[in-house]
């Protein structure tokens, strides 16, 4: 582009600026009003976490979410993305409602639409109850069934108020790390498990699609993916990062949106796979959501059930203090692939940076780093959309510090500190440098 048309560049008027959380990483209050315990609570209580650190408290939000859409409104934020919390709406994940935990999200929603910022639900974010986990969870057949009909109570409690809807968040890592690497609850290692799994969790994306599609009139349904390119760690490693490429960036995906596994995995997947399976998963979506940070490096490695890890990127790389390699680069390219591949509008359902943020002695929170990060990956969508990609919104992860899985709340990637010992909430930097951005790119608008 060149200079004269980069200065008439503007925003398009519907670009959807907004900002990511999650039920199970900001909620708490994990014993309240009726909620059943979810595999996170167990594998948190197990000591597996990070300074052994739980999701029993995290930010708070239960209680405190008013305060926390003031932060939204402040920040001009036209959405916001959070998940429901299954155990808390069916405690045994199937069965009996739990009308407390349902009247929390009808507060949530409400209260998001008072302040003017559109709620996009996201139904599943990692977080299993586990009285499901006990049946086998992902691992058997019916979880699809358990899945739709859970998607039939958040569509008919909160579909007239709610029209964007995601299925799952992620499913390549919760699957990949719940099952077979290790890392992430329910910490199974079987190769096998794995693979039914990701057929499992297919199948119950598109369940959700229809019972969503059927329920919720002018429903905006999509789903969300971590993309990333996935490059050998050594040039030995090649075959390596070819295979967990395919679980990583394309086992869910290809499937939902192409009606197919991708070449890689088409054998392996053959057997979990009944007749008219691929058309049960392949339901029409309105908008594909990429979560996106970084490129990943895969390491050939025999003691992995996969026969892959992600390893460590080339050293020469300059990445975020968890280590991440920062290449804005990749995510212009992605949103391309996503594009040529899937041919569905993109929303960029998250990205953001880890760090170890902490106030200064006037209590001031200055993450250069950060926002650094940010100007700088938001350059790389605005040229994706000069290019031609249809992205239609951004989402920075996250709203507030908040529980960061294996790593507990040792890694922040908030727009907001949160002081966890008294649960002040401080905006950094970083927070008013988006609140300027927004208004910038809609002010032109
Ligand atoms: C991906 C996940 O969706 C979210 O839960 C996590 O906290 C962020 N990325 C950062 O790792």
């Amino acid at each position: 582009m060149n200079p004269l048309d980069e200065a008439k560049w503007t925003w398009p008027p519907t670009f959807v600026w907004g900002v990511s959380t999650s039920a199970f990483q900001i909620e708490g209050a994990t014993r309240e009003d009726g909620r059943g315990p979810s595999v996170w609570d167990i594998y948190g209580a197990s000591g597996r976490v990070a300074n052994n650190d739980t999701g029993d408290v995290a930010c708070d939000h239960y209680h405190r979410y008013p305060e926390d859409i003031a932060l939204m409104r402040e920040l001009g934020v036209r959405a916001y993305r959070f998940s429901v919390a299954w155990s808390r709406v069916l405690p045994q994940g199937r069965g009996v409602a739990n009308e407390a935990g349902l009247a929390f999200y009808d507060r949530l929603v409400d209260a998001l639409l008072e302040a003017g910022i559109e709620p996009w639900l996201c139904l599943y974010h990692f977080d299993l109850p586990q009285a499901l986990d006990n049946f086998g969870g992902w691992a058997v057949r019916d979880s699809s069934g358990w899945f739709a009909d859970y998607a039939t109570l958040v569509a008919r409690r909160y579909g007239d108020r709610v029209k964007r809807f995601a299925t799952f968040n992620e499913p390549s890592i919760f699957t990949l790390f719940g099952y077979a690497l290790g890392g992430a609850a329910p910490d199974a290692a079987d190769v096998s498990t794995l693979r039914r799994a990701i057929h499992n969790v297919n199948l119950a994306h598109g369940s959700a699609v229809d019972a969503l599609r059927a329920l919720v009139p002018r429903a905006s349904i999509g789903a969300i993916h971590n993309v990333q390119p996935c490059l050998p760690a050594t040039p030995a490693d090649a075959d390596a990062a070819d295979l967990l490429g395919a679980y990583w960036n394309a086992a869910f995906p290809d499937p939902q949106c192409l009606g197919h596994y991708p070449s890689r995995l088409v054998e392996v997947m053959e057997p979990y796979i009944h007749p008219g399976d691929l058309a049960r998963i392949c339901r029409p979506l309105d908008w594909f959501g990429l979560n996106h940070y970084s490129p990943i490096y895969a390491t050939a490695n025999p003691n992995s059930p996969l026969g892959v890890t992600p390893g460590a990127a080339p050293a020469d790389i300059s990445r975020t203090p968890v280590d991440w390699p920062i290449m804005p680069e990749a995510l212009r390219e992605t949103l391309h692939q996503v594009h040529n591949r899937y041919r569905l509008p993109i929303y960029v359902t998250e990205n953001g940076f880890g760090g170890q943020d902490a106030p200064d002695a006037a209590g001031k929170i200055t993450d250069t780093p950060r926002i650094e990060f940010l100007s700088a990956y938001v350059e790389a969508v605005r040229q994706a959309v000069t290019e031609g990609v249809d992205v239609r919104g951004y989402f920075v992860w996250s709203l507030l510090d908040n529980f960061e899985w294996g790593s507990g709340y040792a890694v922040r990637f908030g727009l907001v500190h949160v002081d966890y010992t008294t649960q002040k909430r401080t905006p950094k930097d970083s927070f008013f440098w988006y609140a300027d951005l927004i208004k910038a790119a809609q002010g032109a608008s």
